[in-house]
This record gives structure tokens, C-alpha cells and sequence, in this order.
């Protein structure tokens, strides 16, 4: 299994480029699939999701052409079978993006019932609520969704929650629906944007993406686009606070600010310099960073993706800090793995209450999910002494080139598979 080894300590400087959006870029692959014409989606991310998202499209016949790592050509007009198999469910969540892309397009498909998963139980049934809404049969059985309709009716939909996901789905089916539909209380973040102005490239109807209300004109058929994916702001986050935590001084480049807000406010309340440029923002942190209090909301409050990576940060700062985690049951599952690197950390429920203390101390730790793993990272890389982090395919499942992007700021860190090259970076470090 491959680790990261860290010897923390060196503060971060100098410029990272950030790729494209790992999540709008997900469901702007399962989308393509709803012409028979040749769409090109340029600005992918090099990421593990991505790579099986591209593996479940061929699977179901789809034509899939690799331009180059961030580049892809797909057509959909040779899709044979409309059942995505368990085996890219179980690898990526959001490959139930194709049940709405197929069954928009085909008005008939059957994905696999995603599992839990390492953050909460994540059930779909807003997805599966908003189907049935639109005259789909939907049927759970034997692990598998199947969702079919004669034709799809636009209607009003109501979210009971704030459902990216459910959001996204019922967009993508209700892009070839007759009629019109109404999404309500829909989710507002960039990457739902995104998607809709994919779909709107390619000839659909929707309008209102971004506030909570999405209107939808069904159209019969949608034609081939050349789209760019919008950077990561999860991704431009974690550099961010990653900088912060290490004293350092980063440029953190191809980002929109604008999606950037509530985590930048938060810097700016713990006390570093945050500047804003056109595509770009700059961080400098040169002192101890103060407490405060964070609730993690659906966009634009603080992203949950961003949850962990604040806990890090408080975690050094002075005083006691409240992160209170309001999307997910299970996301505090760092902390036990933070707390063997030094933190003063209690969780009560959905509160995670951070005594802050001076330094982290370089230890073992593993990944417990995608997010908590690059914010372990952010620790090892502001902790005395020597850090490894286990199981960092969580970690490449969302972040691209991740060790080389933090070492051209001055980290040291290295990716390495045996003990005998974790001894060797130690005394190359010492
Ligand atoms: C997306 O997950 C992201 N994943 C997550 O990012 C992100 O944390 C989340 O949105 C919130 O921003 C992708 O886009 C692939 P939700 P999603 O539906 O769509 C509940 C990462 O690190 N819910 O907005 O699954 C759900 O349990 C990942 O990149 C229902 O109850 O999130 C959660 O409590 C982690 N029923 C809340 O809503 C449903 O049918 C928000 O979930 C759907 C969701």
C-alpha cells in the first residue's frame, strides 16, 4: 500500500495551479451520455473517481475517447446496456448519476444501489422521490434501482432537504422530460451550476441554477457541446488552509473567489491575509492563528468538504474553536487519528470542541475517507518531526498529483510503499 512520508515544519510558498472540479465534473461525464453526438469535456481532473466514472460510461457501451489526462471525447450513441454495475458503485457513489442521464435519455435504466459509505449512511431517496415525481416506475430490488417510464411529465418538485446529488439526478432527467418541472429547494453549489450550464450547451432548458429554485423546459433531443469543467473549490481550500497551517505565503491559482467565500472568511477570522486576484487568491499566515466557531452549511456556507481541514487548522490555533458538522453523520472520524499527532479534541454528538495546542507532533496516521485524509496531510505538514499517512488512495480519489503540488511549495513530502523508503526519506530529511 502507498503512504505519504512528511517531515513537517517548512512553511509552504510559492504558486499551485487547481484542476477541475472533481464533483461537477462526475456528473457532467454521466450527462454526456444523453446525446448520440461527440461531446469533448476538457479540464477533468487526473483523479481515481474520475478514471472509474469514465470506466462505468464504457461499461455501458458508451464510446470513450482519452485525449490526454484532463480531455475526454465521449459518445453515447452506441450505449447498449442500460445497467450500471455494482462494481463502479461500490467504487464511486456518483456513478448513480447515470440513472437520471439514462433515464432522462432512455427512460429506462438500473444502477446499484449505493452502499454506505465512510462519512454517513448518505441514503438517495430524494433522488429516487424526485423519479417518481417525473412518472418514473422506480423498484428496489436485489441491490439494483430500476427506474422506467412510458414517458417522463414535468412537475413541481419539492426537496425535503438540500440535496446535491438528489439535485443534480432529477436535473439531468427532467432535462428530456415533457413539460416543464420545478426543482424547490434545490442545492446552490458551483458544481450544480456547472452541470446546468453543460446541459444548457447542449441544447437544454434550465434556468435558476444556483438559487434554490431551478426551473426545467424538457427538450426531445440534446447535440453535441466542447465544455471546460470550472476549477475545484474544494481542492483550492485545502492548499489554502494548507498554506495557513504552515506560516507560509501561497498563490493559489485558477480558482473563481467568488466560490470561495465562506472558506476565505474563515481564514480571515482566524487571522491570516487572504487577496483576491481575477482567477487567483493569495494566502499569508504569518503568525499563530486565533479560535472561532464553525458550522458546516449546503454552499455559500462553509462546505462540509472543508470540514476536517478547519478542525487541522484549529486545532494549532490559540484558544477553544467549536466545528459543528450539520450535513453528515460520520465525519469526525480524524479525529482519533489527529489526536495521535497531539490535538485536544472532544466530540459531543455533531460538535467536535478543539482546545487548540502549540504543534502537532509527527506520527502514524491512516485516511479514514477522502477529505480527513488531505487534512491529515495539512497536519503532518505543519507537526514536528516525521509524519505517514496510510491508505492515501482515499486521497487520490480527489486529489491530482497531490505530494508533487505540496513539495513545488517547499513541503517535504514524498509517496512511498515500503518501510526501507520511509528510512530513507528520514535520513535524507534529518
Ligand atoms: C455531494 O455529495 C458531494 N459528492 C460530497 O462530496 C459533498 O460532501 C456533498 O455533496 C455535500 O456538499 C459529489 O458531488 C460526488 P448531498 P451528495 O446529497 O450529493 C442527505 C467529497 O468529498 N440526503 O448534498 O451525496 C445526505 O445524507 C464528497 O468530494 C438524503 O437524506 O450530498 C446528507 O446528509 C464527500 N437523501 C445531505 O442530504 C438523499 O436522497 C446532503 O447530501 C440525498 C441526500
Amino acid at each position: 500500500m502507498e503512504q505519504y512520508v512528511i517531515k513537517g515544519g517548512t512553511p509552504l510558498v510559492g504558486e499551485v495551479e487547481i484542476g477541475g472540479a472533481k464533483n461537477a465534473a462526475l456528473a457532467i461525464l454521466a450527462a454526456s451520455i444523453m446525446t448520440d453526438e461527440t461531446v469533448t469535456i476538457e479540464n477533468l481532473p487526473d483523479v481515481r473517481d474520475i478514471n472509474v466514472m469514465l470506466h462505468a460510461i464504457e461499461g455501458i457501451g458508451a464510446i470513450v475517447d482519452r485525449i490526454d489526462a484532463h480531455t475526454v471525447k465521449i459518445n453515447g450513441s452506441t450505449i447498449s446496456g442500460m445497467l450500471v454495475d455494482y462494481e463502479y458503485i461500490k467504487k464511486i457513489r456518483a456513478s448513480y448519476y447515470l440513472l437520471g442521464a439514462l433515464l432522462g435519455k432512455y427512460k429506462k435504466a438500473q444502477v446499484a444501489l449505493p452502499g454506505g459509505c465512510d462519512i454517513g449512511s448518505r441514503p438517495i431517496d430524494l433522488h429516487l422521490k424526485g423519479f417518481r415525481a417525473l412518472g418514473a416506475e422506480v423498484d428496489i430490488s436485489h441491490g439494483l434501482i430500476s427506474a422506467a417510464a412510458e414517458h417522463l411529465e414535468g412537475t413541481h418538485i419539492y426537496l425535503d432537504k438540500v440535496s446535491v446529488g438528489a439535485t443534480i439526478n432529477i436535473m439531468m432527467a427532467a432535462a428530456m422530460a415533457d413539460g416543464k418541472t420545478i426543482i424547490e429547494n434545490a442545492a446552490k453549489e458551483p458544481h450544480v451550476v456547472d452541470v446546468a450550464n453543460f446541459l444548457n450547451s447542449m441544447g437544454a432548458g434550465i434556468r435558476g441554477a444556483g438559487t434554490d429554485v431551478i426551473r426545467i423546459v424538457g427538450v426531445e433531443k440534446l447535440h453535441k457541446t466542447q465544455y471546460t469543467v470550472i476549477p475545484d473549490q474544494i481542492e483550492a481550500g485545502t492548499f489554502m488552509f494548507a498554506a495557513a497551517a504552515t506560516k507560509g505565503d501561497v498563490m493559489v491559482k485558477n480558482v473563481i473567489p467568488k466560490h470561495l467565500e465562506a472558506t476565505t472568511a474563515k481564514l480571515l477570522e482566524v487571522g491570516c491575509e487572504v487577496e483576491e486576484f481575477d482567477d487567483a487568491v493569495r494566502v499569508v499566515c504569518s503568525k499563530r492563528m486565533r479560535h472561532t466557531q464553525v458550522t458546516t452549511l449546503p454552499y455559500p456556507g462553509f462546505p462540509t468538504d472543508m470540514q476536517p481541514q478547519m478542525s487541522v487548522i484549529l486545532g494549532i490555533a490559540e484558544g477553544t474553536s467549536t466545528v459543528t458538522e450539520s450535513i453528515f453523520e460520520n465525519r469526525f472520524r480524524y479525529v482519533d487519528e489527529l489526536t495521535r499527532m497531539g490535538a485536544d479534541i472532544k466530540v459531543e454528538s455533531n460538535i467536535a470542541i478543539i482546545a487548540g495546542v502549540e504543534r502537532y507532533t509527527g506520527a502514524r496516521v491512516s485516511a479514514p475517507d477522502l477529505r480527513a485524509g488531505a487534512a491529515l496531510v495539512i497536519a503532518g505538514l505543519a507537526a514536528d518531526g516525521i509524519t505517514v499517512v496510510d491508505d492515501i488512495y482515499y486521497i487520490e480519489r480527489g486529489y491530482e498529483h497531490f505530494e508533487e503540488k505540496l513539495a513545488s511549495l517547499g513541503a517535504q513530502i514524498e509517496k512511498v510503499s515500503s518501510e526501507k523508503e520511509i528510512q530513507k526519506f528520514t535520513l535524507k530529511v534529518s
